[in-house]
């Protein structure tokens, strides 16, 4: 959607990846989310949202037809952990279903048929975030069913983010673009190497259709929740962050190690995500196993990707002008080891197995003189000329 919500990806957590629908999914556990946002910088470094997923309600609606919170998680209701949550400065969302029932096996009321009156309800409690999911749907088309839900938030007067959640079916990128902030674009993510890999095989296909306001969502993120090796994290993190997705941290953060925060607070990796140009990485070369995956960024940067899928290191390369830049000096800087080394040609580093390396690109010299006519190059200095990120060496 167009309306200035989410011109980045959306940034925050949901508790899906870490909790399901098991014990630990609690008030006290979203509250201590939003604590930790702010005491361990993920606040500063721009996430917003602490969402919570499927479980959160009672099996039936109340005598007025509400939906209601499940006391034994929810003790307090949901609108005092939004309070919560906004009070420290943080956004709230909810999750429900576009059908009868959520998709949880318990399955809990769903909002088909009752639209207006469960976004009044999240509106009431200060929602800020939907995310919309596609169990029980009986059959009725897809589109009609988000727009409808699109519309009964939009009358509610409150800003919602709205997470369309149909895991691809219905090829959302094609007409969800008036539809939702963002739109999952795969099945369910798994803490596993091997599906984190395949959902990103189907992202990485569908970049011409994310721009700000609409995002490819290829589902939360799995990092610190111990199935893949930190190496296998950073990847995740870097191949999100290239396609321009929504970060949504999956992990218990009460319980994450050092590591894990490194990994979410990588400011230089998130300014990838976030780019205010809004254009998701392109891959440009996929052979023997290896990626090569390209962000133009806004001021003229770039940020290159070089994916390794092979179990053991292997050389990826890839070169100034197959990404599209033309002659002259850049700096590389490796937004994981923050190295930096200049090229005029040639980008290519040893990856190991499983492993990212991710560059941005920054011109530091002109080649040559532009045209006569296009430039007088007399009158620049060196503070004058700039690449959008401060002044440029010439
Ligand atoms: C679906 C969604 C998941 C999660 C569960 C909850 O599987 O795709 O992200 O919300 O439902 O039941």
């Amino acid at each position: 959607l167009p309306d200035g919500l989410a011109p980045t990806p959306p940034l925050g957590f949901n508790n899906w990846n870490a909790t399901q629908c098991g014990p630990g999914f609690t008030e006290e556990m979203v509250k201590a989310t939003a604590d930790l946002f702010v005491s361990r910088g993920l606040r500063d470094a721009g996430y917003r949202y602490v969402n919570v997923d499927d479980c959160w309600a009672l099996p039936t609606r109340g005598p007025d037809g509400n939906l209601r919170p499940d006391p034994a998680r929810f003790p307090g209701g949901i609108k005092a952990v939004a309070d919560y949550v906004h009070a420290k400065g943080l956004k709230f969302g909810i999750y429900t279903s576009a059908g009868t029932r959520t998709c949880s096996d318990s399955g809990f009321p769903g909002a088909l048929g009752h639209e207006q009156q469960d976004a009044d309800l999240f509106a009431s409690w200060g929602v800020d975030y939907l995310k919309y999911d596609n169990c029980h749907n009986q059959g009725v088309d897809a589109r009609q069913r988000y727009r409808t839900m699109r519309d009964a938030l939009r009358r509610t007067g409150r800003p919602i983010v709205f997470s369309l959640c149909e895991w691809g079916h219905n090829r959302p990128w094609e007409w969800a673009s008036d539809t939702g902030h963002l739109w999952r674009t795969t099945g369910d993510i798994t803490d596993t190497w091997d599906r984190t890999v395949a959902i990103y095989e189907e992202n990485v296909l569908l970049d011409q259709y994310a721009s700000p306001g609409n995002w490819n969502d290829p589902d939360m993120l799995e990092v610190g929740n111990g199935g893949m090796t930190p190496t296998e994290y950073r990847s995740h993190f870097s191949l999100w962050s290239i396609m321009a997705a929504p970060l949504l941290i999956g992990t218990d953060l009460r319980a994450a190690d050092a590591g894990t925060f490194e990994i979410l607070t990588n400011r230089d990796v998130l300014a990838v995500d976030q780019d205010v140009l809004g254009v998701q990485g392109r891959r440009i070369r996929s052979a023997d196993g290896v990626d090569v995956i390209v962000k133009p960024l806004a001021g003229g940067d770039k940020a290159v990707a070089l994916f390794n899928k092979n179990a053991d290191e292997a050389t990826v390369e890839t070169s100034l002008s197959e990404i599209g830049f033309g002659p002259g000096a850049y700096r590389l800087t490796d937004l994981w080891s923050k190295e930096a080394r200049t090229t005029t040609g040639g980008i290519s580093a040893s990856v190991p197995g499983h492993g990212t390396v991710l560059y941005r690109v920054t011109r530091t010299s002109v080649a040559k003189p532009p045209a006569a006519g296009v430039h007088d190059l007399s009158k620049l200095t060196p503070q004058s000329i700039t690449n959008g990120f401060g002044p440029v060496e010439v």
